[in-house]
């Protein structure tokens, strides 16, 4: 009897150790979106790094960058379809902006018009801040149930 318990009991610990990855891997989904965020994020600081040396170049070369930005793979976006739901339009759409106001960021750096690309980035920024405000915290505590 107890020598055919013992490799049972054993296996208590995998069951935990496989329960815990796959709770814990929910709780972090979908984490490419947010992995995209802060490649925006980042791109935004190098932008910012361009301004103030007034190298346009280093800001036309990013701007597509964000303009492009990658998309999370199917089996996220299907997540993300499924909780914005009616939303989904809004949500599109405002990333929409975001494209578009990185595309004219660009065009200002490129014509090395500093006074251009400060208000195109400005403008830009306040796309990004649209759909936090709008979507964000509510984004955040569906899929991570935190409010950061
Ligand atoms: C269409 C909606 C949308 C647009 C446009 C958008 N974001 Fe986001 N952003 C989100 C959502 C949703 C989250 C929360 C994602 C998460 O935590 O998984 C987020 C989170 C972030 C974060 C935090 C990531 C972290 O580690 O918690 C950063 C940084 C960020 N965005 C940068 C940007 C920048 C910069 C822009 C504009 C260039 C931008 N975002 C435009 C929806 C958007």
């Amino acid at each position: 009897m107890k020598s055919d318990m013992k490799p049972r009991l054993a296996l208590i610990p995998l069951l935990a150790a496989v329960l815990f990855t796959i709770t814990n891997a929910r709780a972090d989904e979908p984490s490419v979106l947010r992995q995209v965020m802060q490649a925006l994020g980042s791109d935004m600081q190098v932008v910012t790094g361009g301004i103030a040396r007034e190298d346009w170049q280093l800001v036309a070369k990013t701007a597509p960058l964000i303009a492009k930005h990658p998309q999370p793979p199917l089996s996220e976006k299907v997540r993300i379809i499924r909780y914005m739901g009616a939303e989904m339009s809004l949500f599109k759409a405002l990333d929409g902006e975001t494209h578009q106001a990185a595309l004219e960021l660009g065009k200002a750096a490129d014509e090395q018009d500093g006074a251009k690309v400060i208000a195109a980035f400005g403008k830009l920024q306040q796309t990004c801040l649209a759909c936090h405000q709008r979507f964000r915290s509510g984004f955040v505590q569906h899929f991570y149930g935190t409010d950061k």
